[in-house]
């Protein structure tokens, strides 16, 4: 790889972008150079804002020939660090590809360009009475393309599924920029190997996404929301198997420790909430669908499966403001967390009954390691993310002991039939850890995958795989 960009290579890229979308100033390369992950830095040493996928392949091209590193770059929410230039190079920010080109009503389907943000995404289809169910905390500012590349799953996953269930099929330039379509754009489709699922979750390692094709489904009319505090933070754990054996698939079922609440509502404003000191975590449920009486039976039917439980009084949220107010509080979690410390953040899943043994044992690692931790997300989909809070540790501590309580986290989560990340990537942060999930036959097989695509190694290098491998 070369990271030397010559005087003549960079006439040729402002050639393809035009001489107003390269930057090469270090307010530009600093802001594109970091994630929301920690407080790493690495940036690019050139930005380009290309227009649309023919002239992203023109740069791929000059980068390939060149072996360049070139770093395909979203809205830059990543907990993973998949969007940093580790090793420099030419980093292609993705916002001006930003077109929602078909909404496709007849077949309830959506052609869409990367750097939508999920949110406009969203709203613009409900608009059409379209639902796109897929939900991440930063759907206000994530990208389409960034979700399609981390597989992102968020709080309607328990009954929607993740961004790969919506995925038909995608429009990609490959690292020699080529320029392929990975499928059809049909709900069902058995020809040959699966190159769209591949696609989805390569974070932007096999390839640059430049158009998405969506299945949606019809909008619903009406949710039901509650909170339920718990006065034992592993019993609530444990109620999240009994609500589906129960026979309900709420729409959202999240997990909050006190801690996560705590510093959410002082960070955030316009929410309020009495809560009993004895309480340790809550659980925030939804229900969803078109006719609100069976909605107002379903919450009953959680409410008398909780009853086996030692909780609090529940809060249902009757208005749009006080619904609206209870999933601010959520999304915000996982800023509020960042704001109070620096922090470390696994994206743990298990199979959801193992919930409750999985929290036990992150408490007790971070005993032995001398660590905090304050944990909270996807109950339903058995996905906790474990936020490792700082707080007055030495550095020396920070860096020597925490590596070997994630490594014990992580350890743990494969023993419980789980994996290291739910829904956050493997990016750059958790990359080195990746034998724990993966023996040598599976780690030779990612690696051959990522050779056939990129033989180069320029497709945003230094991600997923291991340094040492
Ligand atoms: C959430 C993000 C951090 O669940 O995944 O809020
Ligand atoms: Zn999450």
């Amino acid at each position: 790889m070369n990271n030397e960009i010559s005087p003549e290579i960079k006439l040729q890229l402002k050639a393809v972008v035009g001489a107003s979308h390269f930057f090469e100033d270090t307010e530009t390369t600093s802001h594109y150079g970091h994630d929301e992950t920690e407080d790493l830095l690495f940036p690019p040493q050139i930005v380009l804002k290309p227009a649309d996928s023919f002239q992203i392949s023109e740069i791929v091209k000059i980068a390939f020939q060149n072996n360049i590193p070139v770093i395909p770059i979203g809205g830059r929410t990543g907990l993973s660090g998949g969007a940093l230039s580790i090793f420099g190079g030419i980093a292609i920010a993705m916002e001006r590809l930003n077109s929602i080109l078909e909404i496709d009503e007849k077949n309830l389907q959506v052609i869409v360009e990367p750097g939508v943000i999920t949110q406009t995404l969203q709203d613009t289809l409900l608009e059409k009475n379209l639902f796109y169910p897929v939900d991440p905390s930063s759907r206000g500012s994530c990208f389409i393309g960034g979700n399609v590349a981390e597989n992102s799953g968020g709080a309607r996953a328990v009954k929607y599924g993740v961004t790969k269930d919506y995925v038909l099929n995608l429009e990609v330039v490959l690292p020699n920029g080529e320029i392929i379509w990975t499928g059809a754009n049909t709900l069902k489709n058995s020809t040959g190997y699966n190159l769209t699922a591949l696609m989805v979750g390569s974070e932007g390692t096999l390839g640059i996404v430049t158009k998405i094709v969506l299945k949606l489904l019809p909008k619903h009319y009406h949710e039901v929301l509650m909170l339920v505090p718990f006065f034992n933070a592993k019993e609530a754990c444990e109620a999240v198997s009994r609500i589906f054996r129960a026979g309900i698939i709420p729409s959202a079922l999240e997990f909050m420790e006190r801690d996560a609440i705590d510093w959410t509502l002082q960070y955030v404003e316009g929410v309020n909430l009495q809560i009993k000191d004895e309480v340790q975590a809550h659980l925030l449920i939804e229900v969803d669908g078109n006719f609100s009486d069976i909605l107002f039976a379903e919450a009953e039917k959680i409410a008398t499966v909780l009853e086996d439980f030692n909780i609090d009084e529940i809060l249902f949220a009757d208005t749009d403001d006080q619904k609206n107010a209870l999933w601010k509080l959520r999304r915000a979690v996982g800023e509020a967390v960042k704001a109070n410390s620096i922090y470390k953040e696994e994206d743990t899943v298990v199979p959801r009954y193992a919930l409750p043994t999985l929290l036990e044992g992150i408490k007790k690692i971070g005993k032995k390691y001398g660590f905090k931790s304050v944990c909270y997300g996807h109950a339903g989909d058995g996905n906790l993310h474990v936020n490792i809070i700082k707080g007055k540790m030495s550095n020396d501590d920070w860096q020597t002991e925490i590596p070997k309580g994630i490594r014990e986290i992580f350890e743990l989560t494969v023993a419980l039939k789980g994996t290291l990340s739910g829904e956050h990537g493997i990016g750059f942060v958790q990359k080195n850890f990746m034998d724990i999930a993966f023996n040598k036959v599976q780690l030779q097989l990612l690696k051959g995958i990522k050779e056939l695509f990129d033989p180069k190694n320029i497709m945003n290098p230094g991600k997923v795989l291991p340094d040492n491998f």
